[in-house]
């Protein structure tokens, strides 16, 4: 028999003096933030409510860290009568070590293991239902290497395509879905930005089609209960079941999640057509418009995002003067500090009227043929490689790391990240632009949309 406040007191202690001898860089490498007693009791209690009444726990943690979910069930659940099994995963041993040796009396299976390359259970017997996860917060970036396979791996667990931002905790959900028993009850900790951007599309549609999405409840900042990394979180709690017809998922806000400040429940219905869900549940669904909206008659793009500036946009002389081929090129507007005006002319080639005149580098040949038609460019691009140009982020994520993004020019461009004037307003400018010059990204393009035409011709959105 274990006393679960002894290795609780220890637990934390245990945390502390491994937040001590990690730099807060190393953390965010392996997305290690540990879950405040009190909030994992509080998950936890609401995920009980949510298990059929008499059914033994099968738990898993698939970031078990120290344990702080596995503490808590220990707390809320007599664990010889209630639970049947306890499994948790952990890659990093500077958690593992002591963590298992903390836990080594207790039912716990304590695993240190990379849980994304763990083989998930063949048969439903040796599933979980109650699957408990503060999953490692770790952006994309850092999964670099992993991306293909776990890409893959997500889709064929979870049917969850995944795009190239999303952060390992999206796959982690995905991944875990083959570990789930049918009915089981699924809870995640996991930052509240998947509501609102592309990224987290996939996620909505996996907690929409493929599970039953039962509640979401996000945190006040204002309430100082909880440090930074945790007000922007969410909690997700699902049923692993396919969603009913009339499913009706309960969002919550602010309070506790016990006592929520608010409480409203959404139809699957609802959340389908909203793009960014954290509106709810302070705010109720949208009013659908049919009056026509700016987004009917243009499409809002930014500029490009060259990787350097300094490397590929030259002056019309620097590029003579270095014998590189004007048809590789495509002219480009100054930022706008350099921008004066509201209207930039163009002379006969397309080119902006505007001194001096800006070319971006953009070009769609191989390297073998760009070494074979144009020696110089060819020179110049190596210079690109030897001074680790071809090595930055965004050109190395392209094909080629000296083609462009394809973006053709508009009529329209915006400064959006304007300075502000003398009243302390941002001056957000419009440019008429009669020349073939495309923008960087500190200007943004307006193009024609048929948003309006669509929807009216159709007519399914508008009531
Ligand atoms: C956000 S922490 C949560 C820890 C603990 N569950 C809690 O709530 O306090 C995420 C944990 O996942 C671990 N982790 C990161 N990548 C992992 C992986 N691929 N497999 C298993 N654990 C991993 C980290 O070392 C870290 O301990």
């Amino acid at each position: 028999m274990i006393c679960i406040e002894e290795i609780e007191a220890q637990r934390q202690i245990i945390q502390r003096e491994i937040y001590l001898l990690k730099t807060q860089e190393q953390r965010n490498i392996l997305g290690q933030f540990s879950t405040p007693t009190i909030l994992a009791n509080d998950i936890l209690r609401n995920a009980l409510k949510l298990m059929p009444t008499g059914e033994k726990i099968r738990f898993l943690d698939p970031a078990i860290g120290t344990g702080a979910f596995f503490s808590a069930l220990n707390n809320n659940v007599c664990s010889s009568t209630c639970i049947e099994s306890a499994t948790g995963y952990e890659i990093d041993e500077h958690y593992g070590k002591p963590a298992l040796a903390l836990w080594s009396k207790s039912i716990l299976d304590y695993q240190l293991n990379d849980f994304t390359k763990v083989p998930s259970p063949l048969n439903e017997s040796e599933k979980f239902n109650l699957i408990i996860c503060n999953p490692p917060y770790v952006r994309h970036h850092h999964i670099n290497g992993q991306k293909e396979r776990l890409h893959v791996e997500a889709i064929a667990a979870a049917h969850m395509k995944l795009s190239g931002l999303a952060g390992l905790y999206c796959y982690f959900m995905a991944l875990s879905h083959r570990w789930m028993r049918s009915n089981g009850i699924a809870v995640w900790l996991i930052p509240s930005e998947f509501m609102d951007v592309n990224y987290g599309r996939a996620v909505k549609e996996y907690l929409l089609n493929e599970v039953s999405l039962l509640q979401i409840h996000r945190f006040d900042p204002k309430d100082a209960q909880f440090d930074d990394a945790l007000v922007s979180s969410a909690v997700v709690w699902f049923q692993n079941k396919k969603p009913d017809l009339n499913h009706q998922v309960k969002f919550t806000y602010g309070g506790s999640i016990e006592s929520p400040a608010h409480e409203k429940m959404f139809s699957a219905g609802t959340l389908e057509n909203e793009n960014k869900w954290s509106r709810f549940p302070v705010s109720n669904e949208r009013e659908v418009l049919i009056t026509p909206r700016l987004s009917d008659f243009f499409s809002v793009k930014r500029g490009i995002a060259t990787g350097d500036n300094k490397y590929f946009i030259l002056t019309k002389s620097d590029i003579e003067s270095k014998g590189l081929p004007i048809s590789q090129f495509k002219p480009i507007l100054p930022s706008p500090r350099h921008l004066s005006g509201i209207e930039v002319e163009s002379d006969d080639l397309g080119y902006p009227e505007i001194d001096p005149q800006l070319f971006v580098l953009d070009c769609k040949l191989a390297i073998s043929e760009v070494k074979q038609l144009y020696p110089e460019l060819y020179a110049y691009l190596q210079i690109g490689i030897r001074t680790g140009v071809a090595n930055r982020y965004l050109c190395k994520s392209r094909k080629l790391w000296y083609a462009q993004e394809n973006r053709a020019e508009s009529h329209f461009y915006c400064t959006y990240m304007g300075r502000s004037n003398k009243n302390g307003k941002k001056s957000f400018r419009f440019i008429l632009n009669h020349s073939q010059a495309i923008v960087a990204n500190s200007l943004s393009k307006a193009g024609s949309g048929g948003g309006y035409r669509q929807r009216f011709r159709n007519g399914s959105n508008i009531l």
